[in-house]
């Protein structure tokens, strides 16, 4: 039985639970009368913003009114604040976990050990944490269809911008052979921003001032971001097994001002390429700087938008354009995926 108002407990409280938490602040009233969508956020777990949990569920609006003011949800009038991420894991008053702590794509921890105990626990899941996904995908499949719940996570490649989604539901029954596109927001800008005449060196720096790089831009710059997610798309969307060291990647710390201004005389853009090639020899992903035609819609990917193609046997290419992160985007995701959940284990 589909419960009548969903209980939500939210583990990891930063830019991505937020952003979810300020939808469903914004949105709340929509989603009932639209979908039919009753919730109530009956906890947040997060060990220095603040954990609280109330199984009549929290004032949401207070959450994000003290989050704003004070940076933590300490404050929060009423509630038991003695729950950590594993309570609301394993706790009676919640029926989906969204999981939304900070990515370790060696370890997948903690989201690893948050998922599966979720799961084990019967509870269906919402996550945009990559290093789970990457990792241990046919796991934690296995245990949710054992549970009979469902694992969703939209938000792992393009933020909101429909990628998982879009190819197991919507492209569903197509053969897809080949995937490759711009699935790093912050290597596209800086790019973009040699395109315009800026050294690599300076445009790094203009994208970790406007904060899309970070301090260390090592994952992104070197192509590791790219490398997970293409790990994602093959073994999820194209049945590989595949791990970070099987994706030949490169980055784009080698790309220099001059080789951006020869592929533009060649009517090409260089952009950094995440491919996953689906052939008689099984899976290959790879992620490199490459010399794309301005004719291709990727070529005209700019700045920090991200892009996938999808080569289908029955609709040939489908190209996908929007953005890969953000707070209310990859909240966005994570409202699809709860929604999704609503529809199919809702009797929607
Ligand atoms: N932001 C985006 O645009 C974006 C896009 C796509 C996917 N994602 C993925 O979505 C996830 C969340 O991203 P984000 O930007 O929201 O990260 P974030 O701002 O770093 O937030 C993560 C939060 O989780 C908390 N946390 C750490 N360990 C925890 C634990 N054991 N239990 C409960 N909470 C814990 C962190 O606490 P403290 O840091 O305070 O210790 C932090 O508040 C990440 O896996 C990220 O890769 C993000």
């Amino acid at each position: 039985m589909a419960p009548r108002v969903w209980r939500i407990g939210l583990i990891g409280f930063g830019n991505v639970g937020q952003g979810f938490i300020r939808i469903l602040v914004n949105k709340g009233s929509k989603l009932r009368e639209r979908y039919g969508f009753e919730f109530k956020v009956v906890g947040i777990a997060d060990p220095i913003k603040g954990s609280v949990f109330d199984p009549e569920g929290l004032d949401i609006v207070k959450v994000i009114e003290l989050v704003d003011k004070y940076g933590n949800i300490k404050d929060y009038p009423g509630g038991r604040k003695d729950i950590d991420s594993l309570y609301l894991c394993r706790s009676d008053s919640v029926d989906i976990v969204v999981e939304v702590t900070p990515t370790n794509v060696k370890t997948g921890e903690p989201g690893l050990t948050h998922i599966r105990e979720a799961l084990k626990n019967g509870k269906h899941v919402v996550t945009s944490n990559k290093g789970p996904i990457a990792l241990a995908y046919p796991e934690l499949k296995a245990l949710a269809d054992e549970k009979g719940v469902l694992l969703r996570f939209e938000g792992v490649v393009l933020s909101g911008t429909p990628a998982i989604n879009l190819a197991l539901e919507a492209l569903a029954g197509t053969d897809i052979s080949r995937v490759r596109g711009i699935v790093n927001g912050t290597t596209n800008f800086i790019l973009t921003k040699m395109e315009e005449g800026m050294t690599y060196e300076d445009a790094l720096k203009e994208a970790q001032r406007l904060g899309y790089a970070e301090a260390d831009p090592t994952a992104d710059v070197e192509g590791w971001d790219a490398a997970v997610k293409a790990v994602i798309i093959a073994n999820v969307l194209m049945g590989g097994s595949i791990t970070i060291n099987d994706v030949e990647r490169e980055g784009i710390t080698k790309v220099t001002l001059d080789d951006v201004r020869k592929a533009k005389e060649e009517g090409c853009r260089i952009k950094l390429i995440a491919e996953v090639v689906k052939g008689d020899e099984g899976i290959k992903a790879s992620v490199k700087p490459r010399k794309v035609p301005l004719t291709d819609p990727l070529a005209n990917v700019m700045g920090a938008i991200n892009a996938l193609t999808f080569e289908t046997d029955h609709l040939g290419p489908v190209t996908i354009v929007g953005p890969g992160a953000g707070r209310v985007e990859t909240g966005q995701a994570i409202l699809t995926d709860v929604l999704a959940i609503h529809r199919y284990a809702g009797g929607r």
